[in-house]
């Protein structure tokens, strides 16, 4: 694509002398000419270091759900870094943080912070581990969990043709440096498949420790689940006594204020949460009801964190989540993605493209398939040439999604009627180009 400008590229050059490919997270890496380097964010804008403004919808792969420097979070973040961020001791921010939370999201019981989603789901699964005395967990194919070895299994960023027979899947791990033995505990299954989690549990279910789910795919397009599978889980795992685990990383806070629980009306027995609880400050959260969550309190299963809770983090989740809980933002992430999803639709129905818009409002992946995704197998049907090149066009354009479209795009509170129409002209145009 060639996106950089002069300034940028000089920047880059910088970034590659000192940082490994020139990115603190490979997902940033998007070759040497490509990747851009950002001054700074402004709503639902992004500047790269020649100025140039794109319309987000990467929103930081999802946190910035209020829109980039909201005011109300930056003097929040300001006052507690003025107070003094880290200490050893409970801080009045971070009950004030908790007390939010549970407001928020009341199926909660109680909860402890830490920084990233990939600490939240490492320790959520190790107390369920620790609660159970089991040690297997079953994931879903295309579902991403983080970065710690438990996890980096079947992740989106694996083959689906290389991942066996959908009754027998083969967990395939997604790095180098995971030890094999790691895969026998690690179960996956296709997503919305109820007769492979019946049958799966039939067979081996009081050796499950855990199932952890993404309730929606949200790093593999937005796919939604179907009617009845989160249900199922819930009961499954209720009958074997196994512990469900809601990944909330990219839902909580996002499709709606109690997330996937309150969209879905299905509740687990811990959630994790990260991203839009802070706006792009990094918090996160282990949350959980009943006897599986206070079972840290009983002792045996270790968490900790220097940083767990520290000020800024609990400043920024309470300013959230307070700006979040009036609703507002809600209603503006549903009209931009609503406007989107039905006008991007549109222009491929015009122009004789075969695509689904997959997802909810607040975050939805565009898919050029025949059919609508079901599960992760089925990104092997997905164009994914054209949606790199249409990408491409709208980034040139100023209009930023990612450019993989298992990575949903993300709306902010900011976005304004104006930007969803330069969105849509851009889409078009990118679309017609692409497609010529
Ligand atoms: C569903 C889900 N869980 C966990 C994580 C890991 O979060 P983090 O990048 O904060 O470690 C992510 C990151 O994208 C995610 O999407």
């Amino acid at each position: 694509m060639g996106l950089q400008g002069e300034k940028t590229a000089a920047w880059f050059a910088r970034a590659k002398a000192n940082l490994v490919n020139g990115v603190s997270s490979q997902f940033r890496y998007w070759g040497d000419e490509d990747t851009l380097v950002i001054d700074r964010g402004e709503g639902a804008y992004v500047f790269d270091m020649d100025g140039n403004r794109y319309i987000d919808y990467q929103c930081g792969f999802g946190p910035v759900v209020l829109g980039h420097g909201h005011p109300v979070v930056a003097q929040a973040v300001a006052e507690a870094a003025a107070a003094g961020t880290t200490f050893a001791m409970t801080t009045r921010r971070e009950v004030e943080a908790a007390e939010k939370f549970r407001a928020a999201v009341p199926w909660v019981d109680a909860l402890r912070f830490t920084n990233t989603g990939t600490e939240a789901t490492m320790h959520a699964i190790r107390l369920a581990r620790g609660y159970t005395g089991r040690d297997v967990v079953l994931k879903f194919e295309g579902q991403y969990h983080g970065v710690h070895d438990y996890v980096m299994y079947s992740t989106a960023g694996s083959p689906p043709s290389a991942m066996g027979s959908r009754y027998r899947p083969i967990p395939l791990q997604s790095s180098s440096g995971i030890p094999d033995a790691i895969s026998s505990y690690i179960r996956t299954l296709p997503f919305n498949d109820l007769e492979l989690v019946e049958r799966l549990f039939r067979d081996q279910g009081y050796s499950i420790a855990a199932i952890i789910v993404e309730p929606m795919l949200g790093n593999a397009f937005g796919i939604m689940p179907e009617d009845g599978f989160l249900a199922l889980l819930r009961t499954v795992c209720d009958e074997y006594g196994t512990v469900l685990i809601f990944d909330e990383v990219k839902t909580g806070f996002r499709i709606a204020l109690g997330g996937a629980q309150e969209y879905f009306g299905v509740t687990p027995d811990l959630g994790t949460f990260a991203k839009s609880m802070g706006n792009g400050f990094p918090v996160a959260a282990i949350a959980g009801r009943g006897e599986v969550i206070q079972a840290w309190a009983k002792g045996g299963i270790a968490q900790a964190g220097t940083y767990s809770g520290n000020g800024v983090a609990a400043a920024a989740a309470s300013a959230t989540i307070g700006v979040l809980s009036t609703g507002e933002p809600y209603a503006r992430l549903e009209k931009a993605g609503t406007t989107l999803m039905e006008g991007l639709g549109r222009i491929c129905a015009d122009r004789g493209v075969a695509a689904h818009i997959v997802g909810v409002p607040a975050m939805f992946g565009v898919v050029f398939s025949e059919e609508a995704p079901k599960e992760f197998r089925d990104a092997a049907h997905h164009n994914e040439e054209l949606y790199a090149e249409v990408v491409g066009g709208m980034i040139r354009r100023g209009v930023m999604p990612v450019d993989d479209a298992l990575e949903p795009w993300f709306m902010c509170a900011a976005l304004s009627d104006e930007d969803v129409a330069t969105t849509l002209t851009a889409f078009d145009e990118a679309l017609a180009e692409a497609t010529a």
